[in-house]
């Protein structure tokens, strides 16, 4: 069973909540919300007072993912906005704190993560792997949403897939970046058992449909 996580980047700004309401009506389980600082990316987004706002309003599983320089600077501040996942970028810090940061968010009660961009290798995140839920793999230069989707990614996923298989079989595998009902298929074949959509969710003519067809397996 693989999971969609539709990225409320790509929702209207200024008809959030009306998405949001939308995004549950039409069967979605998830939400990813990208925090973006500018400097670990190039690009600005959302911070933790509207992670917290979405809280107040919605039951999804909030699926967070911080796009931030030295993250663990703010991880507590996202675990008590009330994200229900919380991952962070491994090459936004030393392995030190990147260690303490998941310790951080996993003592919060929050289920931590370790996101990879695509030039940085899956043995990278070896070490991490038996300390999160969730590994994301990125399928587009971080930064962001409506990018194309980089198939060349999909080795990384499949080695990815074992040693999360190895190492702590329960932890989810993410993709993120240009997924769409087309490519889906190889991401799921290579072991993504949680796909982001952005664009092409909130695009999509019949979303309870695109739902459906990226949930079935
Ligand atoms: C990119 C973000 C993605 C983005 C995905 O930096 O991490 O989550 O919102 O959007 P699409 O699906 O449009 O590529
Ligand atoms: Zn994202």
């Amino acid at each position: 069973m693989s999971i969609l996580s539709p990225s409320i980047l790509a929702a209207d700004a200024m008809n959030l909540q009306r998405d949001l309401t939308d995004t549950a009506l039409q069967g979605a389980k998830w939400l990813h919300i990208d925090v973006m600082d500018g400097l670990f990316v190039p690009n600005l987004s959302f911070g933790y007072t509207t992670v917290q706002g979405i809280r107040r309003f919605s039951d999804l599983v909030l699926d967070v993912h911080l796009m931030i320089e030295k993250p663990i600077r703010y991880v507590e501040h996202f675990c008590k906005a009330g994200a229900d996942y919380l991952t962070i970028h491994v090459e936004a810090d030393s392995p030190e704190n990147t260690k303490a940061a998941i310790e951080k968010i996993r003592a919060m009660g929050v289920k931590p993560g370790i996101v990879v961009k695509p030039k940085t290798p899956a043995e990278a995140i070896a070490q991490y792997i038996p300390m999160v839920d969730m590994v994301l793999v990125m399928t587009v230069e971080p930064g962001f949403g409506g990018q194309k989707f980089m198939a060349d990614m999909m080795p990384k996923v499949k080695k990815l897939r074992q040693m999360i298989d190895e190492m702590n079989p329960a932890c989810y595998l993410e993709v993120d970046g240009g997924v769409d009902l087309e490519n889906a298929g190889i991401c799921k074949e290579n072991g993504a058992n949680v796909l982001v959509a952005g664009s092409a969710f909130y695009k999509a003519a019949d979303k309870k449909a695109f739902v459906a067809q990226i949930e079935q397996d």
